[in-house]
């Protein structure tokens, strides 16, 4: 068994340990995907189904984000970016959207010292500055205390919304322009991509949504050119390993041709 599965929690009946076992066996550990991207999402969905309240639903979420950022560090994935929080989901019932933040808080103080013994680095995508003062504090903290670890790079979206990213990356590309400091012949892809809050990242390979929904949500707008989506009806509170090893297998199988011939 590889070193990295006694992180994860045993499944406790044999069907789904044999399972695991097949699946670990097929994974090809010289081509992991560099950059994984997850919309997290079916939440509300998980709960209704159980006649719990919507919150409930987020909360277990978490336990599944918690599980999958271990799995990823310990496979040496270099990129994680979840989406969290759209620039839409505002239009979400205060109380909910409350929830939601005040999760964001309890899981950076409760996983911070684990995520930071495990080398991962946290950095947060979107307009953050907007979010409520506690959560753009912590993740402040959580940025600072992690930016010198050089294992897995824990992306949060939050306040994230593709269109808004790309708008931001225009106005700063023309405040540069306006300073002198850019030629408008010097744009070109590259530079797009420096301005936008993944600078530095290379783009995602693949892209993982569960809940059964067929759609891109305004994640990553730019960056998912040329990624490989996984779809599933899993709702994402029960999103667990095997969904994981699931989706980087199929991802081992595709053929990615960027446009050319193979
Ligand atoms: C994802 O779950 C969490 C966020 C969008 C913040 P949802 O809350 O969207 O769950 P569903 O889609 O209603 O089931
Ligand atoms: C996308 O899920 C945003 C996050 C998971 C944070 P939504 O539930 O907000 O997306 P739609 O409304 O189904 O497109
Ligand atoms: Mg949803």
């Amino acid at each position: 068994m590889p070193r990295w599965l006694s992180f994860w929690r045993v499944p406790k009946n044999k069907s789904d340990l044999k399972r695991l076992d097949e699946l670990t066996k097929s994974l090809d550990m010289s081509k992991l995907p560099v950059h994984i991207a997850i919309i997290m999402d079916g939440n509300g969905r998980w709960a209704t189904k159980r006649g719990l309240p919507r919150a409930m639903g987020h909360r277990s979420g978490v336990e599944s984000l918690r599980d999958i950022v271990k799995v990823c560090s310990s496979l040496g994935i270099r990129y994680l970016t979840v989406y969290a929080f759209s620039t839409e989901n505002w239009k979400r019932p205060t109380e909910e959207v409350n929830i939601l933040m005040d999760l964001l808080v309890e899981y950076l103080k409760k996983e911070l010292k684990e995520l930071h013994q495990n080398n991962v680095r946290i950095r947060a995508i979107g307009r953050t500055d907007e979010l409520p003062e506690k959560a753009s504090k912590a993740l402040v903290d959580a940025q600072n205390y992690t930016e010198n670890n050089t294992g897995l790079t824990l992306n949060l979206a939050l306040n994230y919304g593709g269109r808004n990213e790309i708008t931001d990356a225009v106005k700063l590309i023309g405040n540069d322009i306006a300073a002198g400091k850019l030629s408008p012949e010097s744009i070109n892809e590259e530079l797009i991509s420096g301005y936008l809050y993944t600078a530095g990242i290379p783009d995602p390979d693949l892209l993982i949504r569960p809940s059964g929904e067929l759609r891109i949500s305004n994640f990553l707008l730019w960056q998912a050119a040329y990624s490989e989506f996984w779809y599933s009806p899993v709702l994402w509170p029960d999103f667990r390993r095997v969904h994981l090893l699931e989706a980087i297998i199929d991802y081992q199988s595709r053929q990615r041709r960027f446009g050319g011939l193979k």
